[in-house]
C-alpha cells in the first residue's frame, strides 16, 4: 500500500522511495540571488524537474541500470538554515509559530559538531573550513541521481536553469562502484536496515524491515515526535510533508580498520579466539554478508539473510553483539527497553560510496561515504544517534564502549588523557562458541576484554538541511504569510 495519493504528490522522492542511482552529485550552493531563485525554482517545480514520490517511484527502476540509455535524472533540493533566512522563511520573516522548529537544524552541523567537540577540523576540506569560518555559507543542495550520464545532465540542468542566481560552492560525487554493488568500502553489505513506513509499504515486505511510524521520518504524520495524543502537527503547517536531511561526507580508512581487526586476533594477551573477520564482524554488528552478529555469533551465515525484524535477545546480554558494534549503537533496537516509541530514533538513509575501491595500487586514493538521512526531527534522529549514543560510553550502560565506526574521540570522553575510542569485546570460549551468561543472569566479566580503536572515518564536512514539500514552492513565490493583527501588536510593544 503506497502512502495517500497527496502525499506521493507532495513528498520529494529522496525521503520515499528513494531516489535510483548507480551516481549521484551533492550540489552544495549558496544561494546569491533569492528573489530570482524563487522565480527560477518556482519554474524548475512547474516544469517537472524536481522528482516527486510518485516520479520516483517510475523512475527507479530504469536509473539503476547504468549499461540503458539515459533515462531523466531524479532531483531533490533542500535547504540549510541559512538558505531558508535568505528566503525569508524563517523566525525572522515568518509570525510567530511559522518557522521551523528544530534547533540543531537552526543552529547547523558546523555549530552542533564544535559544541559537541566530535569533528577535528583539521579533517574538513577546504569547502567545509570556508563555511565554518563564515567565508562561504551553505545555503541550499541539490541532490542529483541517475546512471553516469542523467548525473551529468542533471548536474547541467541545474547549473544553466539558476544561473547566477546560486553559487557552486562544492559538487561532490559518489557511485556505487563496480559489482557486487551494495557494499561500503569496509566490505560490508549496506542499506539493508531501513525504517519500514506502516501504513505506506507493501505490507507483505514486514520481515524484512524494522517497524516504523510515518511521522518519525516525514512531517506532522503519525509518530512525529513519539506520542500521538498531544498536538499532532509539531512544525508549521505548510511544512507537512517535509524532511530534516543530514548530509556528511566521510573519509573511510580502509586499512586502518582491517589493521586493528588483525591486531586484536593477534593478540596473545587478550585471547579473544576469533578470527579477524568475526572481529570485523563484531565492530559493525553484521557479518560482511549482511547477516547480523546478534543471530548468527560464530559465523557468516552467507548471502541471502534478508530478515531485519528482529531484536536484542536481552538488553542485559553482550555476548553475542557488543554495545558498541556500529548498528547495536545506532539502532539498539530493544536494548534500552524502549516499548512505546521504540521507532522514535530511526532514520531513512540515503548514503552512497566515493572513491575507488580499496587495493594494494589503490590503497592511497580518497574513498569514503556520502552519508545521508532524513527524519521528522533532527534532535530524535541523527543528532540523538550520535551525541547521545555513537559517542557515548555511557550508552546503554556505564562503560559500554562507543561506536566502533562512526564515533569520533572526543577528548576527555571517557579519560582526559585520552583520545582513543573504546569497545567491549568477549571473544569466544575455548571451542568456539560466545560465552554464556553466569547463572544469576549477570556477564561473565572477567571474560570482557575492553579494547582501543583509532577512528576509523574522518568527518570531511557535511550540513543540515530541510527537504520541503513541493507545494512549498508555490508558497514562496506567494511570499510567507502576513503577521496577524496580534503579532504585530506584540512586535511594536
Ligand atoms: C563511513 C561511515 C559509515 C559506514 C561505513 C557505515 C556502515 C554501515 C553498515 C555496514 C551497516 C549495516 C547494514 C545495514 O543495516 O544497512 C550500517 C547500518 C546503519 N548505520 Fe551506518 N555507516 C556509516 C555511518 C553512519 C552514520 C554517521 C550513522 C549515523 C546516524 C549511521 C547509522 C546507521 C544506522 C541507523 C544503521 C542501521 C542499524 C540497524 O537498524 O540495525 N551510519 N552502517
Amino acid at each position: 500500500m503506497p502512502p495517500p495519493a497527496k502525499e506521493l504528490k507532495e513528498i520529494q522522492g529522496d525521503i520515499w522511495p528513494g531516489l535510483g542511482k548507480s551516481h549521484e552529485t551533492f550540489y552544495l550552493v549558496s544561494i546569491d540571488k533569492p528573489d530570482d531563485f524563487i522565480t527560477k525554482m518556482k519554474a524548475f517545480v512547474d516544469q517537472g524537474h524536481i522528482t516527486s514520490a510518485e516520479s520516483a517511484l517510475e523512475k527507479r527502476s530504469q536509473n539503476r541500470d547504468a549499461a540503458k540509455p539515459s533515462p531523466s535524472p531524479g532531483i531533490n533540493v533542500s535547504f540549510s538554515a541559512s538558505g531558508m533566512k535568505k528566503l525569508k522563511w524563517d523566525d525572522m520573516s515568518l509570525p510567530r509559530g511559522q518557522a521551523l522548529t528544530d534547533r540543531y537544524f537552526k543552529e547547523g552541523a558546523r555549530t552542533d559538531a564544535m559544541s559537541q567537540g566530535r569533528d577535528d577540523q583539521n579533517d574538513y576540506e577546504d569547502w567545509m573550513k570556508s563555511y565554518v569560518s563564515g567565508k562561504k555559507l551553505i545555503d541550499g543542495l541539490f541532490l542529483i541521481c541517475g546512471n553516469e550520464g542523467s548525473c551529468k545532465e542533471g548536474v547541467d540542468l541545474v547549473k544553466h536553469h539558476f544561473g547566477d542566481a546560486i553559487g557552486l560552492i562544492e559538487a561532490i560525487s559518489g557511485d556505487v562502484g563496480p559489482e557486487p554493488h551494495g557494499f561500503e568500502h569496509f566490505g560490508f553489505k549496506d542499506t539493508i536496515s531501513q525504517p519500514f513506513l506502516e501504513g505506506w509499504e507493501d505490507s507483505s515486505d514486514t520481515t524484512l524491515n524494522y517497524q516504523c511510524r510515518p511521522g518519525v521520518i516525514v512531517m506532522n504524520h503519525k509518530g512525529m515526535k513519539g506520542s500521538d495524543k498531544r498536538n499532532p502537527l509539531w512544525e508549521p503547517e505548510w511544512a507537512t510533508n517535509g524532511s530534516y536531511f543530514v548530509f556528511r561526507k566521510l573519509a573511510q580508512d580502509v586499512e586502518a580498520f582491517h589493521k586493528r581487526a588483525e591486531e586484536l586476533a593477534n593478540d596473545k594477551e587478550l585471547d579473544l579466539n576469533m578470527t579477524p573477520k568475526q572481529l570485523e564482524a563484531r565492530f559493525v554488528g553484521r557479518w560482511h554478508s549482511g547477516a547480523p552478529v546478534e543471530l548468527y555469533p560464530t559465523q557468516d551465515p552467507g548471502p541471502g539473510y534478508s530478515d531485519n525484524n528482529w531484536d536484542y535477545e536481552d538488553p542485559n546480554h553482550e555476548l553475542h553483539c557488543p554495545y558498541g558494534s556500529h548498528i547495536r549503537k545506532c539502532n539498539p533496537r530493544n536494548t534500552f527497553r524502549q516499548v512505546k516509541d521504540k521507532d522514535l530514533s530511526l532514520i531513512m538513509r540515503r548514503g552512497i560510496p566515493y572513491g575507488s575501491r580499496w587495493s594494494e595500487s589503490t590503497k592511497d586514493e580518497p574513498r569514503g561515504l556520502l552519508f545521508g538521512c532524513y527524519q521528522s526531527s533532527l534532535q530524535n534522529g541523527y543528532c540523538a544517534i550520535m551525541n547521545k549514543w555513537c559517542n557515548n560510553d555511557g550508552f546503554p550502560f556505564h562503560n559500554s564502549g562507543q561506536d566502533v565506526l562512526v564515533a569520533q574521540p572526543i577528548k576527555g570522553a571517557v579519560d582526559p588523557n585520552d583520545q582513543t575510542l573504546h569497545a567491549n569485546l568477549y571473544g569466544l570460549c575455548e571451542e568456539g562458541n560466545p560465552h554464556k551468561l553466569r547463572p544469576d543472569g549477570k556477564h561473565p566479566e572477567e571474560k570482557k576484554k575492553r579494547c582501543n580503536f583509532p577512528s576509523f572515518i574522518k568527518p570531511r564536512g557535511g550540513e543540515y538541511f530541510f527537504t520541503p514539500p513541493i507545494s512549498f514552492f508555490t508558497k514562496l513565490v506567494e511570499g510567507p504569510p502576513a503577521m496577524d493583527d496580534e503579532d504585530e501588536e506584540e512586535e511594536e510593544e
